[in-house]
């Protein structure tokens, strides 16, 4: 079973893949989908031997060993090659998924699916994307523990976009696949923090223009709620 912010991630991985897990830690996404019969084979990486190890380890209890590759690498580039189709980064900052991906020009390829799921900073991640020629095919939200998530989906299409500060910050509206309560749970949050700012930056005689764009945003999107409610 995956809690469901990994549950999110694997929501996006496609039948028949054969699937690359950066800092994979645990393993338990490509075990999961192993033991689904989701995926062909997997191919998991990390940089550090300890939960390289403990994802060996897990492996093994599952019996799933002969379907895994077991990389200790830094990032992707040395996975080139492997006819890796579906590609997860989950659980690191959004800075450090960019640089993942910008040092592995492999990830540049069409029909390539990367499965993201930035911690923090997602806004600094859409930026990369959008700057680098990848299109982002869908956002999925989740709540894990009290704590929200998001997956972002993309693919390399060559097409650049400089993207708004409030689409970077919020993401297109357009690709959230499921506007389910997490997702609103997750646009409160930022609603609340957003107002937060602005009554901070005001008692500090600092500019608030951005801030309140970004809540207009919000606001905006979460109008929409009681359409769903039901
Ligand atoms: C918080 S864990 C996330 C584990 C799992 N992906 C998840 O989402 O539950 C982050 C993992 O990424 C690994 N990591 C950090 N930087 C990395 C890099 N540059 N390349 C590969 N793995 C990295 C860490 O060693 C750690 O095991």
């Amino acid at each position: 079973m995956l809690d469901a912010r990994l549950g999110s991630a694997a929501k996006f991985v496609r039948q028949g893949a054969i699937f690359a897990d950066i800092g994979t830690d645990h393993a338990h996404l490509p075990l999961f989908l192993l033991s689904e019969g989701r995926i062909e084979r997997a191919v998991c990486s990390d940089i550090n031997e300890g939960p390289l190890c403990s994802a060996e380890q897990n492996a093994a209890a599952a019996g799933l060993s002969e379907k895994i590759d077991f990389h200790l690498t830094d990032g992707a580039l040395s996975l080139a090659g492997l006819g890796i189709t579906d590609v997860a980064v989950c659980g690191m900052g959004g800075e450090l998924i960019a640089d993942i991906i910008d040092r592995a020009p492999w990830l540049r390829t069409r029909g390539v699916r990367l499965i993201l799921q930035p911690m923090t900073r997602a806004g600094e991640l859409r930026s990369y994307l959008g700057a680098a020629g990848f299109s982002v095919m869908a956002e999925d939200y989740s709540e894990a523990q009290g704590k929200y998530y998001v997956t972002v989906v993309a693919e390399y299409t060559g097409e650049r976009r400089t993207l708004t500060e409030t689409e970077a910050y919020l993401g297109r509206e357009a690709s959230v696949t499921d506007k389910n309560g997490a997702y609103f749970g997750y646009l409160s949050s930022l609603a609340v923090a957003c107002r937060r700012r602005i009554l901070g930056r005001r008692a500090g005689g600092r500019d608030t223009e951005r801030d309140e764009t970004i809540l207009k945003e919000l606001e905006k999107r979460l109008e929409g709620r009681t359409e769903y409610d039901g």
